[in-house]
């Protein structure tokens, strides 16, 4: 509600599901910051900037009922937002197959204009749901197509960036239905061991486990997964998050040819929670298509997407022949 009265178009909710959730005893999210000549750490010290957010966190801990009336007073106060519903259930049964309908069901019912399916949450502590479902093609088909089976708004898969080529999961998730996709989720990370006393930096009794990377650190890597997205499907839709805070970042995402772009650490991390950064995202975009003299996104949209080609389609030093890393005889001119 605060991000759309700060003027935001749309808001996906913290991803719900049917199934208990228990986070670990301890934080579940903290900010790692540099220090100017580069030391890394998670404790708060003056003169440091963001490098990126760490999360260990699980799904909403608040169960379908709690979201129900919440989803639907939403959009009784801002009907012309978009809300759209993140969800996630498991794979590999029919019981969890429903789960996901019902989930679908339940969120349209109380007005969300669409889903997110949550296929890429890289620490679930189960391993029939979150990324594991990300990382095999047929499930994320499967998962598609059973949503899709019921869904009366579109369907937006968010991709996990840790498989080898995101191309194959989009194409996937294309074949089950998906209106869109999104990408990306956080990438498979862990803390950092501080020098002085030998432990990782966020842990429990001394344990660590594999949790998610987001913020700016991963902004470079997100794109090139976007970018990877956008070329290969030039007629499909694309919502593109990963360390965006300014709009220069949501920039990117755009010229690569994303119609939205979302922002999470940036968010959590603003004191207002939110509000502020959405302000200098609006405010960002308008100073820059006022200088530009565009009107619409449309007319910047994907300009770049060409732009980004095989190695050996960079141009060489002048004078120097070139064949792509090749001897020259045998290939053709
Ligand atoms: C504390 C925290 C909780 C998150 N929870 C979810 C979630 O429930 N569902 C989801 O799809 N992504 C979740 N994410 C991932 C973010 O939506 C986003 O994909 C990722 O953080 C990269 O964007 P950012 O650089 O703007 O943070 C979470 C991220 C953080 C930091």
């Amino acid at each position: 509600m605060r991000a759309f009265e700060a003027g935001w178009g749309g808001v996906v909710t913290k991803t719900i599901g049917l199934h208990p959730v228990t986070n670990v005893a301890g934080p579940k999210t903290k900010f790692l910051r540099s220090t100017l000549d580069g030391q890394l750490s998670m404790q708060k010290k003056p003169d440091t900037a963001l490098h990126s957010s760490w999360n260990w966190e699980l799904i909403s801990d608040k169960p379908l009922d709690w979201w129900i009336p919440k989803i639907a007073g939403i959009k009784k106060a801002y009907p012309d937002r978009m809300l759209i519903a993140s969800i996630m259930a498991g794979s590999g049964s029919d019981k969890e197959l429903a789960a996901w309908q019902t989930l679908a069901k339940a969120c349209q019912e109380q007005g969300a204009d669409a889903f997110e399916l949550n296929l890429s949450c890289p620490h679930m502590d189960r391993k029939d749901m979150g990324s594991n479902i990300g990382k095999d093609q047929e499930q994320v088909s499967i998962v598609t197509e059973v949503v899709k089976e019921v869904a009366t708004v579109p369907v937006w898969a968010k991709l996990t960036p840790s498989t080898t080529d995101i191309v194959e999961e989009a194409d996937a998730a294309f074949r089950g239905g998906a209106d869109a996709i999104v990408s990306s989720n956080t990438f498979p990370s862990l803390p950092l061991i501080d020098p002085e006393t030998l432990d990782f930096e966020m842990n429990v009794d001394g344990l660590v486990s594999s949790g998610g990377l987001g913020g700016p650190a991963i902004l470079p890597q997100s794109l090139a997964k976007m970018s990877q997205l956008t070329t290969a499907f030039a007629d499909k839709e694309f919502s593109g998050i990963g360390g965006i805070s300014t709009f220069a970042h949501a920039l990117n995402y755009m010229l690569l040819g994303c119609g939205t772009v979302q922002v999470c650490t940036a968010a959590m991390l603003d004191r207002a929670i939110g509000p502020t950064v959405v302000k200098n995202l609006i405010s960002g975009m308008h100073e820059f298509m006022e200088k530009r003299g565009y009107t619409s996104i449309e007319e910047f949209r994907g300009l770049r997407r060409g732009n980004v080609v095989v190695h050996s389609k960079i141009r060489r030093p002048e004078g120097k022949e070139y064949h792509g890393g090749h001897e020259a005889e045998g290939y053709a001119s």
